[in-house]
């Protein structure tokens, strides 16, 4: 499996581009992508389906960059979106709204009529109550809405709580023991469809094993189903997949699942499709920062560099953990500090209590493994403009995102 991110003679690059040549170009922060990377795990999911009827719809949510939208539509990909805003960017990126699965538990009228007048596969719907509204909407169209029910099957994720979404208690799909009803009830409403199930059960999920219990519960739930006269014609087995934050973390085999969901789904007829999102895009982007200063407070140690938590929430928001490389490898010994923002908020850090690597004011540093739900996280606090993005093209690199300025901080403000 590629890793973008390697040391070329002590030099930290992005496949063909040292990371510190972009910084004296654009100025840091920044975050890099590489499209190499993003495409090799593309087409892991891909290739595993082989002859399988299958669409693979890469999560926007993860990351909703156009370059990076357009390249995966080039190769093929499908999308899954959450608001009528991923479906704009799907669509300026040139994606195909044939290959689109809208997901969410609060789509709205407009959402739904977006979808509709675009022509989008399917709505995966999660209440009753939607299925009514969508019904109306397709109704007063005439149109005719493709829909999968998003079945919540009682699974264990096993992640962090705040993405932990298949357990009865979360707010999402619609228990598994009610599915049938729905399903008989909505299969009747005027505009609609009823076409398909679909589960998602949590993201960073490093171990295939709850998956796979869900996949059971899916399958047997199709049948019941199709047992009642009811049709069938596709299964979304959503995301989750998880990549490795830490050293001591392995990747779960992508390509052996899928395979193993083609065998269990042999001969069943249906198309399935996937929701991945971070594992298509996490590995292949990092976050870009210079240290401004080092500062001592007691015993504790702290380097302050320009990226904060409003460029990359993860360690805020859940504890997340982001491997920091210096861009200069260095020999010399580790020392333990933290990695601070200039965020006014206690809760502005990248990493706690870590061994670092030798950090001094002016020396770049790098956040792996920030290429899914990273930027997309981002927002203006502290009045900071966002950072640009930069796509790395084999040995070129282009700017994918312009770094805001000021004037972008109060476009569409007046006194
Ligand atoms: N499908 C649905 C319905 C989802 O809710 C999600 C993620 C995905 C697919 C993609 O899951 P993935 O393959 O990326 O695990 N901001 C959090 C992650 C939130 C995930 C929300 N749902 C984080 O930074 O860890």
């Amino acid at each position: 499996m590629l890793n973008p991110f390697v040391y070329q003679n002590s030099e930290l690059h992005c496949d063909g581009v040292a990371l510190s040549a972009i910084a004296a170009q654009t100025g840091t922060p920044f975050y890099v992508y590489s499209r190499d990377a993003i495409l090799e795990r593309y087409r892991e999911y891909h290739e595993a389906f082989g002859e399988h009827p299958h669409q693979v719809c890469f999560a926007v949510k993860a990351n909703s960059n156009l370059a990076v939208l357009a390249l995966l539509a080039r190769a093929g990909a499908g999308f899954d979106l959450v608001s009528g805003g991923e479906l704009y960017r799907v669509l300026a990126a040139g994606g195909d709204p044939a290959r689109v699965v809208f997901s969410g538990v609060g789509k709205t009228d407009e959402e739904f009529e977006y979808g509709l007048r675009t022509g989008i596969h399917s709505f995966n719907c999660e209440s009753p109550a939607e299925l009514a509204r969508l019904s109306a909407v397709a109704t007063r169209l005439k149109l005719t809405a493709r829909v999968a029910l998003r079945v919540n099957p009682d699974v264990d994720a096993s992640t962090h709580p705040y993405i932990s979404t298949g357990l009865r208690e979360n707010k999402f799909g619609i228990d598994i023991a009610e599915v049938e009803a729905v399903y008989a009830a909505g299969a009747k409403l005027p505009g609609l469809t009823l076409s398909g199930v679909s589960s998602h059960i949590g993201s960073q999920l490093l171990d295939a094993g709850p998956l796979e219990e869900a996949l059971g519960k899916m399958l047997a739930l199709i049948g019941r189903l199709r047992g009642a006269g009811l049709t069938i014609d596709h299964l979304d087995i959503g995301g989750g997949l998880g990549v490795p934050y830490q050293p001591h973390q392995t990747r779960p085999a992508v390509g052996e699942f899928i395979r193993r969901v083609c065998e269990r789904t042999a001969g069943l007829g249906l198309t399935l499709m996937t929701e991945p999102g971070r594992s298509i895009v996490a590995e292949a982007g990092a976050l870009v920062t210079r240290v401004l200063y080092r500062k001592r407070n007691g015993q504790k140690h702290f380097v302050i560099v320009d990226a904060a938590m409003n460029d990359l929430i993860r360690p805020s928001l859940y504890q997340a953990h982001h491997e920091i490389r210096p861009l200069r490898e260095s020999s010399e010994g580790m020392t333990a500090g933290d990695v601070v923002g200039p965020v006014c908020e206690s809760g502005d850090f990248f990493a706690k209590d870590r061994l670092l690597p030798p950090l001094d004011s002016g020396d770049l540093a790098a956040l792996l493994t920030a290429g899914a739900y990273g930027f997309v996280l981002a927002s203006n606090y502290n009045s900071r403009p966002r950072v640009p993005e930069i796509l790395v093209e084999g040995s070129t690199w282009r700017m994918v995102r312009d770094r805001e300025s000021y004037a972008d901080l109060v476009r569409g403000e007046t006194i």
